[in-house]
C-alpha cells in the first residue's frame, strides 16, 4: 500500500500545480497524473458531467492502484467530490482542493474575501457556503473568471494580453477591500504573480497548491502510508495530445516526463 501513487486529476494543466507541489512536499512519493484534456474546460460543463468524468477517471487512477485520489480541479472538486467519497471511500482516500482552503482561511480570520474560478466553481457557491458555515461574520466576493483557463491553455501567461484580461476582471468594484483572494481554479497560481502586482501586492493571494499538499502528507503519515520503499516512479496521462501540455509539464517537472495518452472515452 505504501508504494502505491498518489493518484491527481484536472481537466488540463492547471492540476500540475497541486502535482508540483506534491513532489516538492513528498517527493518519496509516486504520482500518476490524468489531463483530461479532451474534455477541457470543466468549468463551463454542467455538474453532472463533471461528475461522470471524475467518476471514470478515478476508475483509471485506481487501475494504477492510486492510495489516494486528488480532484486537484475546483470544479471538480465542487460537483463530484461528494459522490466520489461515496463511491470510492472504500478503495483510496478521495481528498479535494476547497476545504483544505477553506480550513486554512478559517485560521487567518479576515474580513473580506475575494475568490475567483470558474463558472461552474463559482455557480455552485461552494466557497461561499463552506467558508460562511466556519466563519459567518466574513464577507466573500465570488466572482467567475472564465476566461482565465483557455488563455492559460493557449499559453498566454506573462503577457500584455494575458495582463489586460486579469486586470480587467480583477478591477471589479466588488473587489474593493478584500483583504484575500482566493484563487479557486488549480490553473490560477501558474498566473499568480501577475494577479498579486494588480493589488500591488497588498492582498494575500491564496492557492490551494501547497495548502493542500501538506494535507495530503498529514493524511499518509496519520495512516502510515509515507512510501519509504525509495523506489518512485511518476506517470502522466493526458485524453488528448495537445503539445502545450507538455511544454508546461516540462516547466514545472524538468527534463523528461513520462507522458502518454490514455484512450479512456472510447
Ligand atoms: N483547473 C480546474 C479548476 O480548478 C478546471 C478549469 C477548467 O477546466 O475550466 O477549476
Amino acid at each position: 500500500m505504501k508504494e502505491q501513487p498518489i493518484g491527481i486529476f484536472d481537466s488540463g494543466v492547471g492540476g500540475l500545480t497541486v502535482a508540483h507541489a506534491i513532489k516538492q512536499i513528498l517527493p518519496r512519493e509516486s504520482i500518476i497524473y490524468f489531463g483530461d484534456t479532451a474534455h477541457l474546460p470543466y468549468g463551463d460543463k454542467s455538474a453532472e458531467s463533471i461528475r461522470y468524468y471524475s467518476q471514470r477517471i478515478t476508475e483509471f487512477l485506481l487501475e494504477y492502484n492510486s492510495k489516494v485520489v486528488l480532484i486537484a480541479c475546483n470544479s471538480a472538486s465542487a460537483s463530484a467530490f461528494d459522490s466520489l467519497k461515496q463511491e470510492f471511500k472504500n478503495k483510496a482516500i478521495i481528498i479535494d482542493v476547497i476545504d483544505p482552503v477553506v480550513e486554512y482561511l478559517h485560521t487567518r480570520s479576515f474580513k473580506k474575501i475575494g475568490v475567483i474560478g470558474t463558472k461552474r466553481t463559482i455557480s455552485s457557491g461552494t466557497y461561499e457556503t463552506k467558508i460562511k458555515e466556519k466563519s459567518p461574520s466574513t464577507t466573500v466576493i465570488s466572482l467567475a473568471t472564465p476566461l482565465l483557463v483557455p488563455m492559460i491553455e493557449e499559453g498566454f501567461i506573462f503577457d500584455d494580453i494575458s495582463n489586460a484580461i486579469i486586470r480587467a476582471y480583477l478591477s471589479n468594484e466588488a473587489l474593493a477591500g478584500i483583504q484575500a483572494l482566493i484563487l479557486g481554479c488549480t490553473h490560477y497560481p501558474i498566473i499568480k504573480n501577475q494577479i498579486s502586482k494588480i493589488f500591488n501586492f497588498d492582498v494575500e493571494v491564496v492557492d490551494s497548491a501547497r495548502i493542500v499538499s501538506l494535507i495530503v502528507k498529514e493524511i499518509l503519515d496519520k495512516n502510515d502510508l509515507l512510501n519509504d520503499s525509495g523506489k518512485v516512479k511518476d506517470q502522466f496521462f493526458i485524453s488528448d495530445y495537445t503539445t502545450y501540455f507538455e511544454k508546461i509539464a516540462r516547466m514545472f517537472f524538468e527534463g523528461e516526463i513520462n507522458l502518454k495518452k490514455a484512450d479512456i472515452w472510447s
